[in-house]
Protein backbone atom coordinates (compact mmCIF):
# COMPACT_ATOMS: atom_id res chain seq x y z
CA UNK A 1 0.00 0.00 0.00
CA UNK A 2 1.40 3.62 -0.92
CA UNK A 3 -0.28 7.01 0.48
CA UNK A 4 -0.88 9.88 -1.58
CA UNK A 5 -1.23 13.24 -1.08
CA UNK A 6 -2.65 14.81 -4.40
CA UNK A 7 -2.19 18.85 -4.82
CA UNK A 8 -4.25 20.11 -7.42
CA UNK A 9 -6.78 18.00 -7.33
CA UNK A 10 -9.47 19.82 -9.63
CA UNK A 11 -6.85 19.93 -12.59
CA UNK A 12 -6.11 18.18 -15.69
CA UNK A 13 -3.50 16.37 -13.68
CA UNK A 14 -5.32 15.84 -10.96
CA UNK A 15 -8.30 14.18 -12.30
CA UNK A 16 -6.50 12.05 -14.40
CA UNK A 17 -4.73 11.02 -11.09
CA UNK A 18 -7.84 10.40 -9.53
CA UNK A 19 -8.95 8.03 -12.20
CA UNK A 20 -5.54 5.51 -11.61
CA UNK A 21 -5.97 6.33 -7.80
CA UNK A 22 -9.08 4.74 -7.97
CA UNK A 23 -8.01 1.91 -10.62
CA UNK A 24 -4.89 0.58 -8.32
CA UNK A 25 -6.19 -0.88 -5.23
CA UNK A 26 -2.43 -0.47 -4.06
CA UNK A 27 -2.44 3.26 -4.29
CA UNK A 28 -4.48 4.79 -1.43
CA UNK A 29 -5.27 8.95 -1.37
CA UNK A 30 -5.05 10.09 2.04
CA UNK A 31 -5.12 14.30 0.93
CA UNK A 32 -6.45 16.34 -1.89
CA UNK A 33 -5.66 20.08 -2.24
CA UNK A 34 -7.25 22.51 -4.65
CA UNK A 35 -6.54 26.10 -5.26
CA UNK A 36 -9.99 27.49 -5.07
CA UNK A 37 -12.17 24.47 -5.86
CA UNK A 38 -14.49 22.44 -3.42
CA UNK A 39 -13.05 18.95 -2.67
CA UNK A 40 -15.45 18.24 0.65
CA UNK A 41 -15.01 14.36 0.40
CA UNK A 42 -12.43 13.45 -2.04
CA UNK A 43 -10.02 12.48 0.81
CA UNK A 44 -9.98 11.16 4.11
CA UNK A 45 -7.58 15.10 4.36
CA UNK A 46 -8.27 18.13 1.80
CA UNK A 47 -7.50 21.48 1.76
CA UNK A 48 -8.44 24.48 -0.06
CA UNK A 49 -5.73 27.28 -0.89
CA UNK A 50 -3.59 28.32 2.00
CA UNK A 51 -0.38 26.50 3.03
CA UNK A 52 -0.73 23.12 1.46
CA UNK A 53 2.55 22.22 3.35
CA UNK A 54 0.34 22.11 6.48
CA UNK A 55 -2.09 19.53 4.64
CA UNK A 56 1.12 17.17 4.32
CA UNK A 57 2.20 17.65 7.65
CA UNK A 58 -1.14 16.07 8.54
CA UNK A 59 -1.03 13.66 5.72
CA UNK A 60 2.47 12.27 6.43
CA UNK A 61 2.08 10.89 2.73
CA UNK A 62 4.38 8.05 1.02
CA UNK A 63 4.50 9.96 -2.16
CA UNK A 64 3.22 13.72 -3.04
CA UNK A 65 1.72 13.99 -6.59
CA UNK A 66 2.92 18.10 -6.89
CA UNK A 67 0.05 19.16 -9.59
CA UNK A 68 -0.52 22.41 -8.74
CA UNK A 69 -0.06 24.93 -11.33
CA UNK A 70 2.40 27.73 -11.29
CA UNK A 71 5.00 29.05 -8.48
CA UNK A 72 2.64 28.64 -5.39
CA UNK A 73 3.45 24.52 -6.19
CA UNK A 74 7.16 25.70 -4.78
CA UNK A 75 6.25 25.06 -1.04
CA UNK A 76 4.89 21.51 -1.15
CA UNK A 77 8.00 20.68 -3.68
CA UNK A 78 10.23 21.69 -1.28
CA UNK A 79 8.47 19.75 1.53
CA UNK A 80 8.67 16.24 -0.17
CA UNK A 81 12.55 17.20 -1.20
CA UNK A 82 13.32 17.60 2.00
CA UNK A 83 12.12 14.74 3.77
CA UNK A 84 12.83 12.62 1.63
CA UNK A 85 9.50 11.75 0.92
CA UNK A 86 8.79 10.59 -3.05
CA UNK A 87 7.85 13.64 -5.26
CA UNK A 88 6.16 12.89 -8.45
CA UNK A 89 6.58 16.26 -9.79
CA UNK A 90 4.09 17.47 -12.76
CA UNK A 91 4.40 21.16 -11.56
CA UNK A 92 7.36 21.96 -12.98
CA UNK A 93 7.57 25.69 -12.01
CA UNK A 94 8.17 24.96 -9.46
CA UNK A 95 11.68 23.65 -10.13
CA UNK A 96 12.62 26.02 -12.85
CA UNK A 97 11.84 28.94 -10.06
CA UNK A 98 13.98 27.09 -7.26
CA UNK A 99 16.05 24.37 -8.99
CA UNK A 100 19.66 25.15 -7.22
CA UNK A 101 17.21 25.47 -3.54
CA UNK A 102 15.24 22.30 -4.66
CA UNK A 103 18.34 20.25 -4.99
CA UNK A 104 20.06 20.96 -2.08
CA UNK A 105 16.62 19.78 -0.32
CA UNK A 106 16.92 16.41 -2.13
CA UNK A 107 20.54 16.03 -0.89
CA UNK A 108 19.50 16.54 2.51
CA UNK A 109 16.45 14.89 1.87
CA UNK A 110 17.55 12.12 -0.05
CA UNK A 111 14.26 10.91 -1.38
CA UNK A 112 13.35 10.17 -5.05
CA UNK A 113 11.97 12.74 -7.17
CA UNK A 114 9.99 11.23 -10.42
CA UNK A 115 8.64 13.67 -13.17
CA UNK A 116 5.68 13.72 -14.16
CA UNK A 117 6.00 15.80 -17.44
CA UNK A 118 5.78 13.40 -20.29
CA UNK A 119 9.10 14.27 -22.39
CA UNK A 120 10.92 14.31 -18.67
CA UNK A 121 9.53 10.97 -17.58
CA UNK A 122 10.22 9.90 -21.26
CA UNK A 123 14.08 10.80 -20.36
CA UNK A 124 14.32 9.28 -17.34
CA UNK A 125 13.49 6.22 -18.54
CA UNK A 126 16.01 6.20 -21.32
CA UNK A 127 18.82 7.61 -18.95
CA UNK A 128 17.39 5.08 -15.77
CA UNK A 129 20.84 2.99 -15.29
CA UNK A 130 23.14 4.37 -17.42
CA UNK A 131 26.56 6.18 -16.48
CA UNK A 132 26.24 9.80 -17.09
CA UNK A 133 29.44 9.14 -19.39
CA UNK A 134 28.14 7.46 -21.93
CA UNK A 135 25.46 9.98 -22.64
CA UNK A 136 26.07 12.55 -25.15
CA UNK A 137 23.11 14.52 -25.44
CA UNK A 138 19.00 14.76 -24.16
CA UNK A 139 16.56 15.97 -27.09
CA UNK A 140 13.42 17.12 -25.33
CA UNK A 141 10.09 16.55 -28.05
CA UNK A 142 7.47 18.87 -28.45
CA UNK A 143 4.11 19.50 -31.10
CA UNK A 144 4.75 22.79 -31.97
CA UNK A 145 1.39 23.71 -30.41
CA UNK A 146 -1.30 25.29 -32.30
CA UNK A 147 0.66 27.78 -34.10
CA UNK A 148 3.64 25.99 -35.83
CA UNK A 149 4.13 26.90 -39.07
CA UNK A 150 2.77 30.85 -38.50
CA UNK A 151 4.59 33.58 -39.04
CA UNK A 152 4.63 36.45 -36.21
CA UNK A 153 2.71 38.90 -38.35
CA UNK A 154 0.25 35.57 -38.49
CA UNK A 155 -0.07 35.94 -34.59
CA UNK A 156 -0.29 38.92 -33.86
CA UNK A 157 -4.32 39.08 -33.32
CA UNK A 158 -4.68 35.52 -32.22
CA UNK A 159 -7.33 35.22 -29.27
CA UNK A 160 -6.77 33.18 -26.13
CA UNK A 161 -9.31 30.47 -27.62
CA UNK A 162 -6.82 29.92 -30.43
CA UNK A 163 -4.27 29.24 -28.35
CA UNK A 164 -6.02 27.15 -26.38
CA UNK A 165 -7.37 24.75 -29.27
CA UNK A 166 -3.74 22.26 -28.63
CA UNK A 167 -3.49 19.66 -31.17
CA UNK A 168 -1.99 16.83 -29.19
CA UNK A 169 -2.27 17.21 -25.38
CA UNK A 170 -5.30 18.26 -23.16
CA UNK A 171 -4.19 20.25 -20.55
CA UNK A 172 -4.93 23.33 -18.19
CA UNK A 173 -4.90 26.65 -19.87
CA UNK A 174 -1.53 27.92 -18.36
CA UNK A 175 0.62 25.24 -19.92
CA UNK A 176 -1.16 25.45 -23.07
CA UNK A 177 -0.99 28.69 -23.75
CA UNK A 178 2.60 27.94 -22.96
CA UNK A 179 2.30 25.35 -25.71
CA UNK A 180 1.30 27.83 -28.17
CA UNK A 181 4.55 30.07 -27.14
CA UNK A 182 6.96 27.60 -26.97
CA UNK A 183 7.45 28.64 -22.95
CA UNK A 184 6.64 25.17 -21.87
CA UNK A 185 9.53 24.11 -23.85
CA UNK A 186 11.46 26.69 -22.65
CA UNK A 187 10.53 25.60 -18.90
CA UNK A 188 11.30 22.26 -19.90
CA UNK A 189 14.93 22.94 -21.42
CA UNK A 190 15.50 24.24 -17.56
CA UNK A 191 13.29 21.49 -15.52
CA UNK A 192 15.87 19.13 -17.52
CA UNK A 193 18.95 20.48 -16.59
CA UNK A 194 17.96 20.16 -13.08
CA UNK A 195 16.59 17.06 -13.09
CA UNK A 196 18.76 15.29 -15.15
CA UNK A 197 22.21 17.17 -14.33
CA UNK A 198 23.42 17.84 -17.76
CA UNK A 199 24.29 21.24 -19.10
CA UNK A 200 22.13 23.58 -21.46
CA UNK A 201 24.33 22.49 -24.26
CA UNK A 202 23.56 19.05 -23.62
CA UNK A 203 19.35 19.70 -24.25
CA UNK A 204 18.26 19.89 -27.57
CA UNK A 205 14.86 20.87 -28.71
CA UNK A 206 12.72 19.59 -31.76
CA UNK A 207 9.42 19.17 -32.99
CA UNK A 208 7.65 16.37 -33.42
CA UNK A 209 3.91 17.41 -34.38
CA UNK A 210 2.39 14.44 -33.58
CA UNK A 211 4.02 13.98 -29.85
CA UNK A 212 3.98 10.37 -30.05
CA UNK A 213 8.17 10.29 -29.46
CA UNK A 214 7.84 11.82 -25.77
CA UNK A 215 12.15 12.22 -25.64
CA UNK A 216 15.81 10.82 -26.65
CA UNK A 217 18.17 10.28 -25.85
CA UNK A 218 22.15 9.93 -27.66
CA UNK A 219 24.74 8.21 -26.15
CA UNK A 220 28.50 8.85 -26.84
CA UNK A 221 29.03 5.39 -29.50
CA UNK A 222 26.20 7.22 -31.75
CA UNK A 223 23.18 5.20 -30.71
CA UNK A 224 20.19 7.08 -29.70
CA UNK A 225 17.22 5.40 -27.04
CA UNK A 226 13.74 6.93 -27.88
CA UNK A 227 10.78 6.64 -25.72
CA UNK A 228 7.39 6.70 -27.87
CA UNK A 229 3.49 6.70 -26.63
CA UNK A 230 0.58 7.97 -28.11
CA UNK A 231 -0.28 11.51 -26.28
CA UNK A 232 -1.35 10.48 -23.20
CA UNK A 233 -0.95 11.62 -19.48
CA UNK A 234 -1.77 9.09 -17.52
CA UNK A 235 1.08 6.86 -18.34
CA UNK A 236 4.11 9.51 -16.99
CA UNK A 237 1.23 9.92 -14.33
CA UNK A 238 0.63 6.19 -13.59
CA UNK A 239 4.84 5.53 -13.96
CA UNK A 240 5.53 8.20 -10.92
CA UNK A 241 2.76 7.15 -8.78
CA UNK A 242 3.60 3.38 -9.17
CA UNK A 243 7.30 3.67 -9.64
CA UNK A 244 9.07 1.06 -10.19
CA UNK A 245 6.13 -1.37 -11.02
CA UNK A 246 4.92 0.31 -14.02
CA UNK A 247 1.58 -0.31 -13.55
CA UNK A 248 -0.92 -0.99 -16.03
CA UNK A 249 -2.98 1.54 -17.92
CA UNK A 250 -6.21 1.88 -19.79
CA UNK A 251 -4.09 3.72 -22.46
CA UNK A 252 -3.20 1.09 -25.86
CA UNK A 253 0.28 0.25 -27.16
CA UNK A 254 1.17 1.68 -30.59
CA UNK A 255 -0.56 0.32 -33.21
CA UNK A 256 1.55 0.20 -36.23
CA UNK A 257 -0.80 -2.24 -38.39
CA UNK A 258 -1.92 1.43 -39.67
CA UNK A 259 1.27 2.49 -40.32
CA UNK A 260 3.58 5.70 -38.57
CA UNK A 261 5.09 8.54 -40.10
CA UNK A 262 7.43 10.55 -37.80
CA UNK A 263 8.53 13.62 -38.52
CA UNK A 264 10.91 15.74 -36.53
CA UNK A 265 11.33 19.70 -37.20
CA UNK A 266 13.87 22.37 -35.59
CA UNK A 267 11.71 24.91 -33.55
CA UNK A 268 10.94 28.55 -35.03
CA UNK A 269 12.83 30.24 -32.70
CA UNK A 270 12.32 33.67 -33.99
CA UNK A 271 8.55 33.45 -34.26
CA UNK A 272 8.98 31.91 -30.74
CA UNK A 273 11.46 33.99 -28.85
CA UNK A 274 10.36 32.48 -25.19
CA UNK A 275 11.83 29.30 -25.88
CA UNK A 276 15.41 31.22 -26.42
CA UNK A 277 14.54 33.62 -23.81
CA UNK A 278 14.38 30.28 -21.37
CA UNK A 279 17.25 28.78 -22.45
CA UNK A 280 19.00 31.88 -21.57
CA UNK A 281 18.01 32.77 -18.35
CA UNK A 282 18.48 28.84 -17.68
CA UNK A 283 22.25 29.48 -18.75
CA UNK A 284 22.17 32.76 -16.62
CA UNK A 285 21.65 31.05 -13.80
CA UNK A 286 20.93 32.43 -10.43
CA UNK A 287 17.19 33.81 -9.97
CA UNK A 288 16.96 34.22 -13.65
CA UNK A 289 15.12 31.33 -14.13
CA UNK A 290 12.27 31.95 -11.68
CA UNK A 291 12.33 35.70 -13.18
CA UNK A 292 11.45 34.03 -16.34
CA UNK A 293 9.04 31.81 -14.89
CA UNK A 294 7.42 34.73 -12.69
CA UNK A 295 7.22 37.16 -16.43
CA UNK A 296 5.38 34.45 -17.92
CA UNK A 297 2.67 33.77 -15.47
CA UNK A 298 1.81 37.32 -15.21
CA UNK A 299 1.67 37.62 -18.94
CA UNK A 300 -0.24 34.24 -19.38
CA UNK A 301 -2.50 35.42 -17.18
CA UNK A 302 -2.67 38.85 -18.69
CA UNK A 303 -3.10 37.25 -22.22
CA UNK A 304 -6.17 34.78 -20.74
CA UNK A 305 -7.67 38.06 -19.56
CA UNK A 306 -7.68 39.63 -22.70
CA UNK A 307 -5.10 42.20 -21.27
CA UNK A 308 -2.41 41.29 -23.21
CA UNK A 309 -1.76 40.20 -27.41
CA UNK A 310 -0.53 37.02 -27.69
CA UNK A 311 3.01 38.40 -28.65
CA UNK A 312 2.99 40.84 -25.80
CA UNK A 313 4.11 37.60 -23.59
CA UNK A 314 7.34 37.05 -24.92
CA UNK A 315 7.94 40.98 -24.86
CA UNK A 316 6.99 41.10 -21.24
CA UNK A 317 9.34 38.52 -20.39
CA UNK A 318 11.95 39.83 -22.63
CA UNK A 319 11.73 43.33 -21.20
CA UNK A 320 11.56 41.60 -16.91
CA UNK A 321 14.34 39.57 -17.58
CA UNK A 322 16.23 43.09 -19.05
CA UNK A 323 15.53 44.64 -15.63
CA UNK A 324 15.66 41.68 -12.70
CA UNK A 325 19.25 41.53 -11.08
CA UNK A 326 19.22 37.83 -11.16
CA UNK A 327 21.14 37.31 -8.57
CA UNK A 328 21.23 33.57 -7.17
CA UNK A 329 18.77 33.34 -4.01
CA UNK A 330 20.55 31.49 -0.98
CA UNK A 331 17.44 30.70 0.99
CA UNK A 332 13.75 30.57 -0.11
CA UNK A 333 13.01 34.48 1.03
CA UNK A 334 14.87 35.31 -0.87
CA UNK A 335 13.53 33.53 -3.85
CA UNK A 336 10.34 34.26 -3.01
CA UNK A 337 11.42 37.75 -3.24
CA UNK A 338 12.64 37.70 -6.46
CA UNK A 339 9.48 36.11 -7.92
CA UNK A 340 8.14 39.29 -6.06
CA UNK A 341 10.32 41.92 -7.92
CA UNK A 342 9.95 39.62 -11.25
CA UNK A 343 6.48 39.78 -10.88
CA UNK A 344 5.85 43.55 -10.61
CA UNK A 345 8.24 44.39 -13.45
CA UNK A 346 6.40 42.17 -15.56
CA UNK A 347 3.25 43.52 -14.38
CA UNK A 348 4.71 46.81 -15.43
CA UNK A 349 5.72 46.10 -18.53
CA UNK A 350 2.60 44.47 -19.51
CA UNK A 351 0.29 47.35 -19.73
CA UNK A 352 2.92 49.34 -21.05
N1 LIG B 1 -2.06 19.02 -17.98
C1 LIG B 1 -1.03 18.37 -18.48
O1 LIG B 1 -1.21 17.50 -19.36
C2 LIG B 1 0.37 18.62 -17.98
C3 LIG B 1 1.44 17.99 -18.59
C4 LIG B 1 2.72 18.20 -18.09
C5 LIG B 1 2.92 19.02 -17.00
N2 LIG B 1 1.86 19.64 -16.43
C6 LIG B 1 2.09 20.54 -15.29
O2 LIG B 1 1.25 20.12 -14.22
C7 LIG B 1 0.81 21.25 -13.46
C8 LIG B 1 -0.71 21.27 -13.43
O3 LIG B 1 -1.17 21.41 -14.76
P1 LIG B 1 -2.72 21.22 -15.13
O4 LIG B 1 -2.77 21.26 -16.61
O5 LIG B 1 -3.28 20.04 -14.40
O6 LIG B 1 -3.32 22.58 -14.54
P2 LIG B 1 -4.85 22.96 -14.23
O7 LIG B 1 -5.77 22.04 -14.98
O8 LIG B 1 -4.98 24.40 -14.43
O9 LIG B 1 -4.98 22.59 -12.69
C9 LIG B 1 -4.26 23.31 -11.72
C10 LIG B 1 -4.56 22.75 -10.35
O10 LIG B 1 -3.81 23.52 -9.40
C11 LIG B 1 -4.71 23.97 -8.38
N3 LIG B 1 -4.18 25.21 -7.81
C12 LIG B 1 -3.96 26.37 -8.44
N4 LIG B 1 -3.43 27.28 -7.58
C13 LIG B 1 -3.33 26.64 -6.39
C14 LIG B 1 -2.88 27.03 -5.10
N5 LIG B 1 -2.45 28.28 -4.85
N6 LIG B 1 -2.92 26.12 -4.11
C15 LIG B 1 -3.36 24.87 -4.33
N7 LIG B 1 -3.80 24.45 -5.53
C16 LIG B 1 -3.78 25.33 -6.53
C17 LIG B 1 -6.02 24.14 -9.09
O11 LIG B 1 -7.10 24.20 -8.15
P3 LIG B 1 -8.48 24.98 -8.55
O12 LIG B 1 -9.13 24.13 -9.60
O13 LIG B 1 -9.24 25.01 -7.28
O14 LIG B 1 -8.08 26.32 -9.08
C18 LIG B 1 -6.02 22.88 -9.94
O15 LIG B 1 -6.39 21.76 -9.17
C19 LIG B 1 1.43 22.48 -14.15
O16 LIG B 1 2.62 22.82 -13.52
C20 LIG B 1 1.72 21.98 -15.56
O17 LIG B 1 2.81 22.66 -16.17
C21 LIG B 1 0.60 19.47 -16.89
Amino acid sequence: MRTIALLGATGSIGRQALELIGAHPELELVAAASGSQPIDGLAPLTQVGGDLTELLDRAEPDVVLNAVVGFAGLPATLWALERGVTLALANKESLVAAGELALAAQRRGGGLLLPVDSEHSAAFQCLEGRSPEHVDSLVLTGSGGPFRGRSRDELEDVAPEEALAHPTWSMGPKITVDSATLANKGLEVIEAHFLFGLPYERIEVVLQPTSVVHALVRFRDGASLAHLGYPDMRVPIAFALTYPERAATPVPALDFSQGLVLEFEPPDLDTFPLLALARRAGERGGTYPCAFNAANEVAVAAFLEGRLPFLGIASTVEETLAEVDGAAARDLHELVEADREARRLAERASVA
